[in-house]
């Protein structure tokens, strides 16, 4: 479960006399259970991306707590919230972010480096995320041979390799046309349905976002309308 409590972003830009601060989440109260599927959307510069940049602990908040599954990310090292992110959270990016010049196997097999396994192991467990997100057959190319709708199947593949709990996508179909994109999330809602993924989505795409059950809008870095 996550749940964020009285949780503000400020970021600060410049030194001394000449900076400028950015409220870019404000007080934001959020609580969203295992399973869930979840759309957030909002204008540009709302503070989507911080949030899930926040959700993902890969930036800091200045106050505020926010809990997974019942523990305060503040409170742990760096180290073990390296681990919390590697174990419980898989990221979908807009533009992919996959290595090129790297085999499909090679990319997806990425976030598993840092776990020690064997080779063999790690190359298992990247054919069965494929095999998931139905790309197994690319396994060998390169991702600059691939379509933009396969690339982001690796991408998701990459994603779940590690068998997390969470799903975290930041405009995972902005770079697709429609067809695509509906492909993509009806791959996401199969992962959080089938393998109780919790799956949160940011997205300007209304059509996108109707296919999470609850959807959440940000404006100026609060909460505006969450319906449930
Ligand atoms: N690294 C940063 N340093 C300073 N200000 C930032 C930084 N990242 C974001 N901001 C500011 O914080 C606010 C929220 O930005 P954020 O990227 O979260 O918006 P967003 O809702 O994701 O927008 P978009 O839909 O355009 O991606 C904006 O005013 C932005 O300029
Ligand atoms: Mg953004």
């Amino acid at each position: 479960m996550i749940e964020l409590k009285n949780l503000s972003k400020i970021y600060k830009v410049g030194k001394g006399k000449n900076f400028t601060e950015t409220q870019a989440l404000n007080n934001i109260n959020l609580t969203i259970e295992d399973g869930e599927s979840v759309a957030i959307q909002g204008k540009s510069g709302a503070g989507k991306s911080t949030l899930l940049n926040i959700l993902g602990i890969l930036d800091s908040y200045n106050s505020g707590n926010y809990f997974i599954d019942g523990e305060e990310v503040k409170k742990l090292s760096d180290k073990k919230a390296a681990k919390l992110r590697n174990e419980k959270i898989g990221f979908v990016l807009q533009d992919f972010s996959l290595i090129d010049s790297k085999s499909v196997a090679m990319n997806v097999m990425l976030p598993l480096f840092f776990c020690g396994c064997k080779h063999n192991v790690m190359y298992e467990k990247a054919e069965k995320a494929l095999e998931l997100v139905d790309i197994k057959d690319q396994i060998n190319k390169k991702t600059y041979q691939l379509s933009g709708g396969q690339r982001q199947r690796v991408a998701i593949a990459r994603a779940i390799v590690n068998n997390p709990s969470i799903i975290l996508a930041d405009e995972p179909t902005g770079a697709l046309d429609k067809e695509t994109s509906k492909q993509i999330m009806d791959l996401l809602l199969k992962l959080n349905e089938t393998e109780k993924i919790t799956l949160i989505v940011v997205t300007h795409d209304d059509d996108v976002a109707k296919c999470c059950k609850r959807r959440i809008e940000i404006s100026d870095g609060n909460i505006k309308k969450s319906d449930s």
